[in-house]
């Protein structure tokens, strides 16, 4: 069944779009918005927002999957994403990545079965000049080494970081 956007999002799309000289540039702020609701966006919210913005399904598709900040799938509490590019990977992004692996027993694209955490490696996340950057939901943790994250890791299970938080 096709999804309905709720009257809450429709209002609150038109007050974005009216932020925008044209409709299709609300695009990225409503996806989003979509995202914050449920957590990723699902291909029949795509399908909707498409409909919603007079917009071919593919153009909202190719955003949501060019873009590693849109989920297309329910993550863990914490979505842990290393960073991959040049500067992270020469500041040690590998060594984290093998770390997180062997700590959470799970690889990228997966999620814990405690449902805690998503492992995902993405691509530059802009913040080259602290690398290696670890991105926690959305928030930046940066200049990162094992011993650290370790410690972060230790909080997210302890509840002493808590998601709502960021
Ligand atoms: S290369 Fe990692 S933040 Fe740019």
């Amino acid at each position: 069944m096709p999804l309905r956007l709720t009257d809450d999002f429709k209002a609150k799309a038109a007050r974005v779009c009216a932020a925008y000289p044209r409709k299709d540039a609300a695009l990225i702020p409503l996806l989003q918005e979509l995202q914050r609701e449920k957590g990723y966006v699902a291909e029949e919210a795509m399908d909707a927002l498409a409909a919603f913005l007079e917009l071919p399904y593919a153009r909202v598709k190719a955003v949501v999957t060019f873009y590693t900040m849109f989920n297309r799938a329910p993550v863990g509490k914490y979505h842990l994403q290393v960073c991959r590019n040049i500067s992270c990977h020469m500041a040690g992004a590998p060594g984290l990545l093998a770390r997180l692996r062997e700590k959470l027993g799970i690889s990228e694209g997966e999620t814990t079965r405690d449902g805690l955490f998503t492992l995902s490696s993405v691509e530059c996340l802009g913040a080259c000049g602290s690398a290696p950057v670890l991105q926690v939901n959305e928030h930046y943790f940066e200049k990162m080494d094992e011993r650290t994250l370790d410690a972060l890791l230790d909080d997210m299970r302890h509840g002493r970081l808590r998601a709502a938080d960021f």
